[in-house]
């Protein structure tokens, strides 16, 4: 789970980072290509890793909650976790209907390293389109919301109790 959290926290920003660039950033179609391929083979790893993620955390028990957050700080950061799942998820579904459903139909090769399949039945179909581009737009504000949010805390509870909660998503305690 630690090495999950990190690799996928840089991954994400570095889709954030992607995203962001070939959407709102004027360049040339051959680099506006290659960065599309490189945000779609990412994704994918990233999907990847959020099933497998999605397992253990199932499987596994966490360590509970410091003593000393009251029971409204329990259920927001509980919730405040719930919600990043659900953003993750979003995104990388989203993103996968989007590839699957364009009219373009370029196939999805993952780092030029293996293919990833279309979900079967949905090309070249608009409103599968439309409805997954507007899903990837809204859960981009979501997830970066969250993730501002997320951060915002652990700093908030350094200042505050001074107590460093990344040592609970590190291995040296
Ligand atoms: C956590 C995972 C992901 C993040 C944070 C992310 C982030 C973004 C952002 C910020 C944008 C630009 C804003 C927008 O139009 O929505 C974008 C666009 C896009 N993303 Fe992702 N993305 C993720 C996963 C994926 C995946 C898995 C795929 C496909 C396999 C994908 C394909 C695309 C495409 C095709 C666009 C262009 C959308 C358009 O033309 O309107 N993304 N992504
Ligand atoms: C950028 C994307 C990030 C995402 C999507 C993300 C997501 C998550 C999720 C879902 C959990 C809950 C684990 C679980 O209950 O299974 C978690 C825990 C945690 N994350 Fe992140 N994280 C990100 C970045 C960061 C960063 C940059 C920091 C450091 C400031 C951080 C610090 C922590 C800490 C300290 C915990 C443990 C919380 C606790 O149980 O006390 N995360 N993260």
């Amino acid at each position: 789970m630690i090495v999950l959290h990190w690799g996928m926290a840089v991954g994400i920003l570095m889709m954030l980072g992607s995203g962001i660039y070939m959407e709102y950033f004027n360049m040339d179609n051959a680099l506006k290509f290659k960065i599309f391929q490189w945000h779609k083979s990412g994704g994918v790893l990233l999907l990847i890793a959020l099933a497998i993620r999605i397992l253990i955390r199932l499987l596994s028990a966490l360590p509970p909650l410091p003593q000393h957050f009251n029971n409204l700080e329990k259920r927001l950061a509980h919730a405040g976790h719930m919600a990043l799942y659900v953003a993750m998820i979003a995104m990388t579904l989203s993103g996968w209907v989007m590839v699957s459903s364009s009219i373009y139909g370029l196939p999805t090769i993952v780092f030029g390293w293996f293919q990833w399949p279309h979900i079967p039945n949905i090309s070249a179909n608009e409103l599968w389109n439309s409805t997954a581009k507007t899903v990837h737009f809204y859960g981009f504000i979501f997830l970066a919301t969250l993730i501002v949010g997320h951060v915002g805390a652990v700093i908030g509870h350094y200042k505050k109790d001074k107590i460093n909660l990344i040592k609970r998503i590190w291995w040296k305690q």
